[in-house]
């Protein structure tokens, strides 16, 4: 028996829109492209969507078309995926971290001010597991401030708060669509702005500096090949003109979670928060703060042994050598998130896990605890 930590849910459909690409003259650049970006943007309500291969590519991307450089601070959070860390020290600028949210587990809106200088430029969240809550406080930071924010929404395609979908908090946004997403397209990625002239920048970034209507080998600026070939956006349109069947299939898989674990007072495991509607990315439930680290490792140790794939979602990004080292960040600096770190279990989580699944999961993890 083996339960998957993730498995992407491909139909008939998926695979006849990319065989159609296929048998036809257009591989890259072609209508597939446009007709993915316009969805996208339309799905989200935003004026203008740009493809990309990935979301690193993307979060790389916006600091570029931002103008974010040497010298410049954002500030993020220390619990997310490392790719949100390193799209700043790509352009060479610096993050700077604020611990999170216990909660909700998003940076924390109100710990940021305090780590504000002149040399911020920005402020890059992310809606860590899918969940969008504080991003209205965070905002407001900013704002007040005169801070971009850069909304790392890789992990939250369908999720609102206040009705406000993930990808309209930032200048700019992005997503992700590696095949553990709420969407894929095998790999690709998604920038989100309002904004024409970031948009058209990035456009030109990804496709070797070309302009819009030039030569083919005519380059503009220093570009990069980011692009997403048409079979991948073939792919990710007929994802997305599905998001609500998943987004109900996600959510159902959370419930039959919730039923089943809500009551073990040995976990903390994740609500919807007030005023939210979550797509959740990954379903993750930590142990109560009486369970070491290695308790943590043991249970997963136990779990994957038995055939249920799970993961420790995810170690704080700071102490990752290449970071700590160069931003003298230790262990202590951030207790909220060296707490939570300690604690996750990332469970099998989505679209086609059935109620058999979960319980089965919920039932191992139960005995591994006991
Ligand atoms: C928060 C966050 N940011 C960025 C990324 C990077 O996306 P990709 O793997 O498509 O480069 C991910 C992907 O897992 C993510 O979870």
């Amino acid at each position: 028996m083996q339960i998957h930590l993730s498995r992407p849910d491909i139909t008939e459909k998926e695979i006849e829109a990319v065989c159609a690409v296929l048998r036809g003259p257009n591989l890259s650049l072609g209508p597939k492209l446009t007709e993915f970006e316009t969805a996208f943007a339309e799905y989200i309500g935003r004026k203008r969507a740009v493809a990309v291969n990935s979301g690193t590519s993307g979060l790389f991307l916006c600091m570029l078309a931002l103008g974010i450089r040497p010298g410049d601070e954002v500030i993020t959070t220390p619990f997310t995926f490392i790719a949100t860390a390193n799209s700043i020290m790509m352009v060479g600028a610096t993050p700077v971290f604020v611990d999170i949210d216990p909660v909700s587990l998003n940076i924390n809106a109100e710990k940021i001010e305090s780590k504000i200088t002149e040399k911020t430029k920005a402020i890059m969240p992310v809606e860590v597991f899918g969940n969008p809550a504080g991003f209205d406080k965070i905002c407001e930071i900013a704002q007040k401030h005169n801070l971009i924010v850069i909304e790392d929404s890789c992990e939250a395609l369908g999720s609102e708060l206040n009705g406000k979908k993930a990808g309209t908090f930032g200048t700019m946004s992005i997503f992700a669509f590696y095949p553990n997403k709420q969407i894929t397209t095998g790999e690709g990625g998604m920038i989100l702005t309002d904004d024409d002239e970031l948009a058209d920048i990035c456009v030109s970034l990804r496709n070797q500096g070309r302009s819009k209507g030039g030569e083919w080998l005519s380059h503009e600026r220093l570009g990069y090949n980011f692009r997403l070939s048409d079979i991948n956006c073939a792919l990710g349109i007929v994802q997305l003109s599905r998001i609500e069947e998943i987004k109900a299939k996600r959510k159902q898989v959370a419930k039959w979670y919730q039923e089943m674990l809500a009551a073990d007072e040995r976990l903390i495991v994740p609500a919807e928060p007030d005023n939210c509607d979550v797509n959740w990315f990954v379903f993750v439930v930590r142990l109560a703060d009486r369970f070491t680290l290695q308790h943590r490792d043991k249970v997963l140790a136990a779990m994957n042994e038995q055939g249920i794939q799970v993961k420790n979602y995810f170690p704080p990004v700071l102490l990752q050598p290449f970071i700590a080292e160069q931003f003298s960040c230790k262990k202590g600096d951030f207790p909220v998130t060296d707490s939570v770190c300690k604690s996750t279990i990332s469970l099998p989580f989505y679209n086609n896990l059935t109620r058999d699944d979960v319980a089965t999961v919920c039932k191992t993890l139960k005995d591994v605890l006991d």
